[in-house]
């Protein structure tokens, strides 16, 4: 089986990577790619990767058996869509499906009538019903853009002031529209689920550490690192969230007509009444997705061929290793609010062989010179596993001090309170 994978960052670093691993593939390709996938794929040039004509010739062109579509732009746009009239095996939501993750009030709207457990919500698009909503709820407020925003359309807060302050900028954008939520407390964690419009598996959790530093301390970010499994979640976990939350969305987008095909991503809040949806994604999570994926053992290519062609019944129970996986992510100076590119980067090869490790490239350019510097907010994935926690985070914070990046930057505590068992869901004993 040939594989094309649409995008260009860590992730489809990561999914290039597991494809390449299943002896059923027998090429991937990917567009645009990156300098790292450059190294054990294919690359393709794209301009766009929302331009399904573009990514069309593409699959055409190498006439493959499947396409993953690794981000979410392109799936919004319909990207999936267009790929799938002309016949191929695709692996990623329509645009209709995808709306679950580019609208918070759609997706609010399939929660409600699927009976999944979420925050109360309010969608407003006047100024009145945001002040209202604020009152209903009470403080910490929650304030959603309604639309996709790159992890930059949330701002959760006790400043009264600053939560109108967003709602209005949200406002202000044309058809602006917001969700007003109630605050959930707990720890948050992803799962991943693999779906083909009526079944559904789901990947071991993982969770994903968001703010730039250490502490949970300044701005949101797009994920800083990851970890997988979670030692102080409850074991069934995976099967919980297939069963409460997974099987009920899929349902309820095939009554609807617009199945949903590809990854759901379920981000839960491990509130003290129970787990809670904090966002549905359309796609796997950067980086949380890249450390479920370390742990995968079953076939990946196999595996979303299955889900593409509506057959995931047929396939085998999804296998993990028991070891754990972290990623620590390797940002460039000034990210998130404004990332200096251009910045060379040094020691990949002397990361790469601490045993172990391995680095996935997120935002990086090769220079005319042959240089890899950064390209991106993200530049680099630093990947370990271990036999624990403990041990994984060691090996990736060695291979992280290899590496050079003027102005860089890392937390230095991912999966750290993981490790030293000190993460405890509210209200339990635990
Ligand atoms: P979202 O874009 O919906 O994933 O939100 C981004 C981040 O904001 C989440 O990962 C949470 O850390 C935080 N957040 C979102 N909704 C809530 C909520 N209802 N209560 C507490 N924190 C939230
Ligand atoms: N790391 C969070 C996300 O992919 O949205």
């Amino acid at each position: 089986m040939k594989v094309l994978v649409i995008g260009s960052g860590a992730r489809e670093h990561a999914l290039v990577r597991g494809l390449s691993a299943d002896p059923d593939v027998s090429a991937v390709v990917a567009a645009p790619g990156n300098p790292g996938i450059d190294l054990i794929a294919q690359c393709e040039p794209l301009a766009d990767v929302c331009d399904a004509a573009a990514v069309l010739a593409v699959a055409a062109r190498h006439t493959v058996d499947l396409v993953v579509v690794g981000p979410e732009a392109p799936l919004v746009a319909g990207v999936s869509d267009a790929l799938r009239e002309a016949g191929y095996a695709v692996y990623g939501p329509s645009a209709a499906a995808a709306q679950l993750e580019g609208s918070k009030s759609f997706a609010k709207e399939v929660m409600a009538s699927a009976g999944v457990p979420t925050a109360l919500a309010h969608v407003c698009t006047t100024m009145a019903e945001v002040e209202a909503a604020l009152d209903a709820l009470g403080a910490p407020h929650v304030v959603k853009d309604d639309g996709l925003a790159a992890g930059k359309g949330v701002v959760v807060t006790d400043d009264r002031e600053a939560a109108l302050a967003h709602a209005r900028a949200c406002l202000a954008k044309p058809d602006g529209q917001l969700v007003v939520e109630e605050f959930l407390d707990g720890p948050e964690v992803s799962v991943f689920c693999i779906c083909d419009g009526t079944s559904v598996r789901a990947l071991s959790p993982a969770q994903d550490f968001k703010r730039v530093g250490d502490g949970d301390l300044g701005p949101n970010t797009g994920g800083m690192g990851a970890y997988s499994p979670l030692p102080w979640a409850p074991t069934h976990l995976s099967d919980w969230v297939i069963e409460h939350i997974a099987q009920p969305t899929i349902d309820e987008m095939h009554r609807r007509e617009t199945p949903f095909v590809g990854t759901l991503y379920v981000g839960l809040a491990m509130t003290s009444r129970g787990p809670r949806v904090v966002e549905f994604n359309a796609r796997f999570g950067d980086p949380d997705g890249q450390v479920s994926l370390a742990r995968l053992v079953t076939p990946l290519g196999t595996l979303l061929y299955a889900a593409a062609t509506g057959r995931l019944d047929d396939a085998d129970d999804l296998h993990h290793r028991p070891e754990s996986a972290v990623v620590v992510v390797l940002a460039a100076e000034g990210y998130p609010a404004a990332p200096v590119p251009g910045g060379t980067i040094e020691g990949l090869d002397a990361a790469a062989e601490v045993p172990g490790a391995w680095v996935l490239h997120a935002g990086t350019r090769r220079a005319e010179d042959g240089r890899i510097v950064a390209a991106g907010g993200r530049v680099l994935d630093v990947m370990a596993v271990g036999a624990d926690l403990a041990s994984a985070r060691d090996t990736a914070y060695r291979a992280v001090s290899c590496l050079e990046l003027a102005g860089g930057h890392h937390r230095s505590d991912i999966a750290l309170a993981a490790a030293r068992g000190e993460i405890h869901i509210p209200g339990s004993d635990t």
